[in-house]
């Protein structure tokens, strides 16, 4: 896919024919340096934002299609996000944080349960009723992931979930994400900064001017020059 922001002189491509695919369950990292595109091309893939040319599918489903409406719908149920700043509401408690994903879907059901379930997965138990602003970096970041995973959804988009943490706190986020995606089977995909920190994963999509390269930048002789 292509994504040209603005117009005329000021007009940025901030990707250039960008494609790939990831198949269920799969843990990917996109990396590249600062401005590459990394959060534009996950912006697209989150349907937070439509590319300026090419076709967005998740789960066989022609994304660029569906009007704005259907794509918040689709959106909510397919799509789970984790961002660089846990994002709580400080109002809500750890609990109802986690929920409000489920409600807004309009899914309750056995929500409460799953999301009890999914913050003992965290190891949040004891924090369940405290309010959001009353924990920790690492334990709201933990929050976030549970929210993002309470819908089930088709993939998890996190755009530098660890880039506000310590290296100890990271570490115990990037384990966690690791071990739950083998887990449920559940795909994620992360932008970072620190590959290293990942260890083994499936897939490594690099991003190059716009311009996305699948394996490490060290396989690439291209990127690097
Ligand atoms: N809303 C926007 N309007 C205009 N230009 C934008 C917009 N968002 C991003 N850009 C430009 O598009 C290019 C890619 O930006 P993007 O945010 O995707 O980079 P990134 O790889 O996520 O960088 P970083 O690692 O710093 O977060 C940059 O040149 C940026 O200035
Ligand atoms: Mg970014």
């Amino acid at each position: 896919m292509t994504k040209i922001y603005g117009m005329g002189e000021n007009k940025v491509k901030a990707l250039d024919d960008a494609s790939f695919s990831i198949e269920k369950g799969e843990f990917v990292l996109i990396v590249g340096s600062s401005g590459s595109g990394k959060s534009t091309l996950l912006n697209m893939i989150g349907l937070l934002d439509r590319p300026t040319k090419g076709k967005v599918f998740i789960d066989g489903t022609d994304t660029t299609k569906l009007n704005d409406n259907k794509i918040s719908a689709f959106r909510n149920k397919k799509l789970g996000f984790i961002f660089q700043f846990s994002n709580l509401l400080t109002d809500l408690t750890v609990l109802e944080n986690v929920l409000l994903p489920r409600q807004i879907a309009g899914t309750n059901g056995s929500a409460e349960k799953d999301a009890r379930e999914l913050l003992k997965i965290v190891e949040l138990e004891s924090q369940i009723n405290k309010r959001a602003n009353k924990i920790s970096g690492g334990q709201a970041q933990r929050v976030a992931i549970a929210r993002g995973l309470i819908n089930r959804p088709s993939i998890v988009l996190a755009d530098e979930p660890t880039g506000n943490l310590d290296s100890v706190t990271s570490k115990i986020i990037v384990d966690l994400m690791k071990s739950m995606a083998k887990k449920l089977n559940q795909t994620f995909i992360i932008v970072t900064h620190e590959p290293d920190h990942f260890g083994d994963v499936d897939k490594i999509i690099t991003i190059k001017d716009g311009k996305a390269f699948e394996g490490e930048p060290l396989a690439h002789p291209e990127i690097i020059a």
